[in-house]
């Protein structure tokens, strides 16, 4: 049995499942946002911003806007208002359903936001990196920045980058992946982020 794996723009009826799953994910942190502050992330740079749906399920999402490099959003607030002109994209927060984990699928997420990200010329991509998961970004190809940790994201935040590399039209196409196999199905064909 193979369910369908699907990356697309977030719809309003998204929303109580991103809040559930970004609560889960980092109420225990002490970072969780809420809802309001979320959707105006999202608002900022639809373009940007993906649900992955596994079969007819909200696997995770990925919100990415633009943010001069160094800058970031304040987790205690929406976006005031839109988002300035910049060449660097800043990946602010990617979940997958705990259930899902470990099949490849934030991978999935990335290279369709690299694809995206060079098709609309951001030329970095940045993002703090959250609750020790630094060692996952830098073998994504992210670097991380000397200095202190972001105000706001916890003592062990990173702030990393990365470039998005050369331009190409290629783009990541729909895939399969067998239900109870984790693993090994998500880097066939697809160049790495
Ligand atoms: C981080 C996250 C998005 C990864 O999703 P995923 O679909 O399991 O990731 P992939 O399957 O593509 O890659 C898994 C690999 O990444 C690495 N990895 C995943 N999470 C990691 C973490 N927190 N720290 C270090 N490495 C990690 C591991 O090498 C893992 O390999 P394994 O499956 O052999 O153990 C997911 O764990 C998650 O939603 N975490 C909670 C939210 C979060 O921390 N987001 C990032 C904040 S900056």
């Amino acid at each position: 049995m193979t369910e369908a794996v699907r990356i697309r723009r977030i719809a309003d009826a998204d929303w109580p499942g991103i809040v559930e799953l970004e609560s889960r994910a980092y109420a225990p942190l002490g970072l969780s946002e809420g809802r309001e502050a979320l959707e105006s992330r999202a608002d900022a740079s639809p373009g940007t911003c993906f649900a992955l749906d596994l079969g007819e399920q909200l696997a995770g999402y990925l919100l990415a806007l633009p943010y001069p490099e160094s800058a970031y959003p304040e987790l205690n607030g929406p976006e005031r208002g839109p988002s300035p002109a910049s060449r660097n994209l800043h990946l602010h927060d990617i979940v997958v359903a705990e259930h899902l984990r470990h099949r490849g699928l934030a991978r999935h997420l990335l290279r369709h936001l690299m694809a995206t990200a060079r098709a609309h010329a951001y030329e970095q991509i940045s993002l703090v990196a959250v609750g020790g998961s630094e060692t996952f970004w830098s073998g994504r190809g992210f670097a991380a920045h000397p200095g202190p940790p972001p105000a706001g994201y916890g003592p062990t935040a990173v702030y990393m980058s990365r470039t998005t590399g050369p331009s190409t039209t290629r783009t990541t196409r729909p895939v399969t992946v067998p239900a109870q196999e984790p693993e090994k199905w998500a880097d066939a064909g697809a160049p790495r982020a």
